[in-house]
């Protein structure tokens, strides 16, 4: 057993600034600490250094708006994180941002017992901000966890809720709504939530029981663990997700949802939870939209193989984040979900989902593959070829002037610009055109297999383009997707 930790150092909210300053985190005791970040260039100080999370299990209670018109709700949580470490630890970080840490223990030390603990040089967590908004929760470790050393702390946390923004100023995170909670991570918006290592290279498995006033609904990503029960005016609603998740694709949004459970192709579970306030041509375009997920999901899996998780469906509240969220085994939808919208976000279930980015630069491999499906489906249900669509997309990039952005890397603020999806789509286009639909499809499966549960690159992605093609690519990547001008030879239909 180990012990320790304890000693609240509030939140800095200012002096921490720059970049250029020492990383947060280590101005605790001189322990060898997990580094503040893991790497990504984008966001380096999302994800944490030094460990691998195996699963989460996260005790919520959401009270919402008790005014719809002051959007702040009431978020506890108590959070077992049981992780591996994967070098010696004195320190460990995880991101957490927004919520006030109560109570931190390793190893089973009760939180209650930490809590009451009156700290001491040796024994500390602290919690910081860092100069890209994600705040530092860090715990010092006595003794220090050694290298493959399995470790569960409990953090205990609260707050608050509001309207987070990412950096282009769109929501994320834990979108708090008139009726409960809209949640869509992508790409940092985790640590809104809950403390985590935010980096789409440590998946791990998720447990939520989602405590909620009497009447609301609280839905997760994977299957329900037997019914919600009822105790003094508060539903908990349990959900498991058994399959390797990144954190941006968890989900637990809260509403006054009415799910609704059927079974799709092998039997496999569909659940939907469409608000109760989602009306007139919305929810008839969303009906619709919904009942073509199975054969959807029969078409993907013709190209593709197996749909690669334990269920599907959909959360469509009525607020909306203008944009729609591949969660895993349940996208998120706003205030509609439209056709090729549904397929788009069925189809990152393979492309982003099971095989994600290993850095947030190779965002195109999610968007561009998406975008792709879009086009296929179309086709196959003949209301577009994909000929056209490639020829309407390299006709927008050319009157939008948009060629000049390299999508293997856009910018932090660039990730889910139209470049990303159009010149992706085109680009898969093309180079089936090159390679053929035998090598393209042959590629796009070792792809799937190779990385299936883990994450990747564009350089692995061309790498298994090579393998099923027999080609050298280095160039036809080149052109596609990062020169800044118009290929030259553009395929016709
Ligand atoms: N991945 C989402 C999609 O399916 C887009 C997410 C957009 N996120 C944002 N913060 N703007 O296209
Ligand atoms: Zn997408």
């Amino acid at each position: 057993m180990t012990v320790l930790v304890v000693v609240l150092m509030t939140a800095s909210l200012s002096g921490l600034g720059s970049a250029a300053q020492a990383a947060p985190g280590h101005n605790g005791p001189p322990y060898a600490a997990g580094e503040p970040g893991s790497g990504d260039e984008y966001f380096p100080y999302a994800g944490n250094g030094g460990y691998d999370v195996l699963h989460y299990d996260l005790d919520l209670r959401y009270a919402p708006p008790s005014d719809p018109a002051v959007l702040q709700g009431n978020l506890s949580g108590v959070a077992t994180v049981t992780l591996r470490a994967t070098e010696e630890l004195g320190t460990l970080n995880f991101d957490l941002r927004g919520l006030e840490v109560t109570a931190v223990s390793v190893d089973g030390t009760g939180a209650k017992e930490a809590k009451s603990h009156d700290g001491g040089a040796s024994e500390w967590w602290q919690v910081q901000e860092d100069a890209n908004r994600v705040w530092e929760l860090t715990i010092g470790l006595r003794p220090e966890l050694e290298a493959g050393q399995v470790a569960t702390i409990v953090v205990e946390y609260g707050g608050v809720t509001g309207r987070p923004t990412d950096t282009t100023g769109a929501l994320y995170g834990w979108v708090t709504t008139a009726d409960g909670a809209l949640v869509v991570n992508e790409p940092d918006g985790a640590s809104t939530w809950y403390p985590v290592n935010d980096d789409p290279e440590d998946k791990a498995t998720y447990t939520f029981a989602i405590a909620v006033p009497e009447g609301k609904t609280a839905v997760a990503n994977g299957l329900p663990v037997g019914r919600p029960r009822t105790k003094a005016g508060w539903t908990t609603w349990t959900w498991e997700a058994a399959d390797p998740m990144a954190s941006y694709l968890s989900t637990a949004s809260v509403g006054d949802f009415v799910l609704s459970y059927d079974t799709g192709p092998r039997r496999l579970p569909i659940i939907n939870a469409i608000d109760a306030d989602v009306a007139g041509q919305a929810l008839v375009d969303t009906n619709a939209a919904l009942a073509l997920q199975p054969d959807m999901i029969s078409f993907l899996e013709k190209l593709f193989g197996r749909y690669p998780f334990e269920a599907f469906g959909a959360i469509v509240d009525d607020d909306s984040v203008d944009y729609a969220l591949e969660a895993q085994t349940r996208p998120v939808y706003s205030g509609v979900a439209d056709g090729a919208t549904v397929v788009h976000e069925l189809a990152h279930q393979w492309f982003g989902n099971a095989v994600s980015p290993a850095d947030w630069q190779h965002i195109w491999l999610n968007e561009g593959w998406a975008t792709y499906v879009e086009w296929l489906w179309a086709e196959h249900r003949r209301t577009s070829t994909v000929a056209r669509q490639f020829a309407n997309t390299v006709e927008s990039l050319d009157s939008n002037k948009r060629w000049g952005l390299d999508i293997t890397d856009p910018g932090r603020d660039n990730l889910f610009v139209a470049q990303i999806y159009q010149r992706g789509a085109a680009a898969l286009h093309a180079l089936r055109v090159k390679v053929g639909d035998e090598a393209f499809f042959e590629g796009a499966g070792l792809w799937l297999t190779r990385y299936d549960d883990s994450s990747a690159t564009t350089g692995d992605f061309q790498a298994v383009m090579e393998e099923a093609s027999g080609e050298e690519l280095d160039n036809f990547f080149n052109t596609w997707l990062r020169a800044p001008v118009r290929p030259v030879e553009i395929p016709q239909p």
